[in-house]
């Protein structure tokens, strides 16, 4: 009997991406396994985003937890070994580029267990990111990569992956917007934080911006300088919550900081905000689908789709202001907002179409077909 397909997620952006994927193989009778590594473990870093996107409770959860890289990267891989050791998948998915996906990319190969990439071939081409990193890695040692965007697929090809090993089969986090838009909604959730029609959403999260306390600093007087040109929505990712309040962050009548938010709220607050300013990966994919400004704070981004097709920019955190205010004074085009029968704007990137996880089980199903792993009848 060939062993499970073994689905490994473990940190917040992995959940949005693996819903449509898991959701697709159900209706193909093949069996499936859903791991969570346990990077992230907080209700709302977590649990939530199982319950709203309806994702199975993971099989098992390891449990691994915070810790440096090495550490976490460390317990990963020594959970994830005694795992695929016992249960032989017949494939390994991993998601996005977290280190539980590089994780789980080194145990699957060097156990011979084939490994699928969902959103391979993304280049920052900044290795000081440790996201850029992971891809990298994992990307050179799947059998099956799995590409949202098109010039994925040079990179790929560039960095010496067979053609026959890329697929291009469009963005499933997408799926996951497209499919949930009517649970959006942006009144109720204005209504529970308190907002205004106007406001800005703004996320911090990544190392390079919220590490270095000078840095913190500089980001705190623009909040507070926004706030008081326009209300200002800040779900605070628990990674620079301490920075940040030592910078003296606090909540006012006009910046509101909040716990981190499930997905549907916090993609209602996106869909109706004037902006947002961010350097999330995802919300830049996001931000581009729902017509909605983006301000990125990165010198680079893996996405850069997202500035040809999309509603986003990046920025160097000395420009918010400028940037900010140029956004908010011209306005929002409405033709360019999604509208509510789920008509995409013009410029949405090519297969951000809603249907990528059901692609992505085509290819899956054919792959382990080839290989003599049928669905159950
Ligand atoms: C991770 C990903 C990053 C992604 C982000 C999305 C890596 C290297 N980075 O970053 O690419 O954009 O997730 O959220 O995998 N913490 C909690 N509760 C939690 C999880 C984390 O309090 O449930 C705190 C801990 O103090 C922890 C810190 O956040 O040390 C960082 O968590 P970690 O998983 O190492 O990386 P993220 O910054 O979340």
């Amino acid at each position: 009997m060939p062993g499970p397909i073994l689905h490994v997620l473990g940190a917040r952006p992995n959940f949005m991406k693996a819903a449509p994927v898991v959701r697709a193989l159900q209706g193909r009778g093949l069996e499936q396994m859903v791991v969570h590594t346990g990077q992230h473990y907080d209700e709302r870093m977590s649990d939530i985003f199982f319950r709203q996107l309806a994702l199975p409770k993971p099989d098992v959860n390891l449990g691994v937890g915070s810790g440096s890289h090495a550490e976490q990267t460390a317990a990963i891989m020594v959970g994830l070994e005694k795992l695929m050791l016992d249960r032989e998948p017949s494939l390994v998915i991993v998601y996005g580029d977290v280190n539980s996906t590089v994780g789980a990319a080194l145990v699957a190969s060097k156990l011979h267990i084939p490994l699928c990439h969902v959103e391979a071939g993304l280049r920052s081409f900044d290795m000081t990111m440790p996201e850029e990193v992971n891809r990298r890695l994992t990307d050179q040692l799947c059998d099956l990569l799995l590409v949202t965007s098109p010039e994925a697929v040079g990179h790929l090809a560039r960095e010496g992956v067979a053609a026959d090993r890329i697929h291009f089969v469009g963005n499933p986090m997408i799926d996951t917007l497209l499919g949930n838009l009517d649970r959006f909604d942006v009144e109720a959730t204005r209504a529970d934080l308190g907002l205004g029609e106007d406001y800005l959403v703004v996320t911090m999260h990544r190392p390079a911006n919220v590490d270095d306390p000078d840095k913190v600093r500089l980001l705190v007087e623009a909040f507070t300088e926004l706030s008081r040109r326009t209300e200002v929505v800040l779900p605070l990712h628990p990674r620079g919550r301490a920075r940040f309040e030592a910078a003296g962050l606090k909540s006012s009548p006009t910046l509101h900081v909040v716990e981190p938010l499930g997905y549907l709220e916090f993609m209602a607050l996106v869909r109706g905000a004037s902006a947002v300013l961010t350097d999330s990966g995802g919300i830049q994919e996001e931000s581009t689908v729902l017509g909605v400004p983006c301000l990125t704070v990165r010198p680079n981004t893996e996405r850069p789709i997202t500035i040809t097709h999309g509603t986003n920019r990046l920025i160097e955190p000395e420009d918010i202001l400028p940037a900010v205010g140029a956004v908010l004074g011209a306005g929002r085009d409405a033709s360019e907002r999604l509208g509510k029968d789920g008509l995409l704007p013009s410029r949405v990137p090519p297969l951000w179409d809603g249907r990528a996880g059901e692609r992505i089980a085509d290819v899956v199903q054919e792959w382990l077909a080839a290989r003599g792993v049928q669905p159950r009848s």
